[in-house]
């Protein structure tokens, strides 16, 4: 009995040793490392038994190609199946996704070490044209951007919050006619304390020659964005975007150095009970804005979630559904964020996922700038939260 124990255990371990080598042979393939078979015991009524090596086999080829194929999608690969193409154009946005991804990698690889290195945390000193003190990271983290895109013959222009004018990279032009247009570091006010960031990013292409240098072919409403998405410091870092067929999430795996696809066409809930808002500005705010606030302070099933960082805090809508805010204030009633980098961005991207964005009398999408640096306010999430605040805004209740 105990020989037919040993004999049986034994052939089950060679076996397994024979099925891990075929895996690591397999994973070759995308340069990843093997997973661990799911080796879960099988219940049989009430008794746990163990697998056969038939069932082992079938079970570890089942979770091998499984993990392979999570493994191998990764975002540039993940772009191309949403085009259905491998045609020039189709090949340069998959290209231009891998950039982002890699000023991602760059950005998420400091942030990991910030605490430890001379001159990452901190002011420069200056202040942005946005009149908002610059930290060291936002510098870092707008130049990351810049130069993943020189001499990537994809992008001719890139347009930042930390840039009063957007910068050119002229010897790209003839190749690329697209414009990035981006958020280095969302939630600047979170670096020194080790919480969460984001970057939010917009892809546009670009019309006409810009031969006056002016920009001012972007200056359209939001439907012209091709691709646009954000980059989650978090935890782990997520890379989450869209390109007008939905919205999928990406994790960065370190071991590996590439952003796997976690969940393909996230859709919002229509109703979540998150908002998110700084209501140090209650004072400052419309009555209209109050009035809703009293509502969810006096209704039941709403809960307070705010982070100091608009990315994190609208991914975590984005998953569990409610709306986040920024409305403007009496005296500056265009609010505090801007469209082209990061409202607009972040609109696309909610209404793929099924959700809504609008300045409380207009969709994002639908607003057109008069300058680079537009502010708007902002009201975002789950379709009946957004429009829950909406009727505050229009019709006071
Ligand atoms: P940024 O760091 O790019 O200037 O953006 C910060 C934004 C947004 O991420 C956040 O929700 C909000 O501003 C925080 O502002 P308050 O401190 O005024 O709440
Ligand atoms: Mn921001
Ligand atoms: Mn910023």
């Amino acid at each position: 009995m105990e020989n037919l124990h040993f004999f049986s255990l034994s052939k089950i371990t060679s076996q397994l040793e024979n099925y891990l080598s075929k895996i690591e042979a397999a994973t070759k393939n995308c340069d990843i490392q093997p997973d661990q078979p799911n080796l879960q015991p099988v219940s049989k009524g009430n008794t746990k038994m163990a697998k056969t090596p038939e069932s082992l086999e079938l079970s570890i080829n089942d979770a091998t190609d499984k993990s392979l194929d999570r493994d191998c999608t990764t975002l540039s690969r993940h772009v191309l199946q949403q085009l259905q193409s491998f045609s020039p154009d189709a090949q340069d946005l998959s290209a231009l996704m891998n950039r982002i991804g890699l000023a991602g990698k760059l950005i998420a690889r400091r942030l990991s070490r910030a605490g430890l290195m001379e001159g990452v945390l901190g002011f420069t000193g200056e202040v942005n044209v946005q009149g908002e003190s610059v930290k060291k990271m936002d510098v870092y983290a707008n130049d990351v951007f810049i130069s993943v895109f020189k001499q990537s013959g994809l992008v001719c222009r890139l347009a930042s919050e930390e840039m009063e004018q957007p910068y050119y990279i002229p010897e790209n032009c003839p190749i690329g006619r697209y414009t990035l247009l981006y958020d280095p570091i969302d939630g600047s006010s979170n670096t020194d304390t080790n919480l969460s960031l984001g970057s939010i990013f917009s892809i546009r292409q670009q019309q006409g020659t810009d031969s006056d240098g002016q920009a001012t072919d972007l200056l359209t409403n939001g439907h012209k964005q091709i691709a646009a998405g954000y980059i989650l410091y978090g935890p782990s870092t997520m890379l989450v975007y869209t390109i007008g067929n939905g919205v999928h999430s990406f994790t960065l795996d370190p071991s590996l150095g590439e952003f796997i696809l976690t969940e393909e066409n996230i859709k919002i809930p229509n109703h979540g009970p998150v908002y998110s808002v700084n209501e140090g500005n209650f004072w400052q705010w419309e009555e209209s804005i109050r009035e809703y606030i009293r509502y969810v302070h006096r209704t039941e099933g709403y809960t307070a979630r705010y982070s100091g960082a608009m990315v994190s805090d609208i991914h975590r809508i984005l998953v569990q559904g409610g709306v986040f805010l920024y409305p403007g204030t009496i005296q500056k009633p265009e609010g505090k964020l801007r469209l082209l980098y990061e409202t607009a961005p972040l609109a696309f991207l909610i209404e793929q996922a099924g959700g809504r964005a609008t300045t409380g009398l207009v969709n994002i999408l639908d607003v057109v700038p008069k300058k680079l640096h537009q502010r708007t306010p902002l009201i975002i999430g789950s379709k009946e939260d957004v429009a829950k605040v909406e009727s505050f805004i229009q019709n006071g209740h």
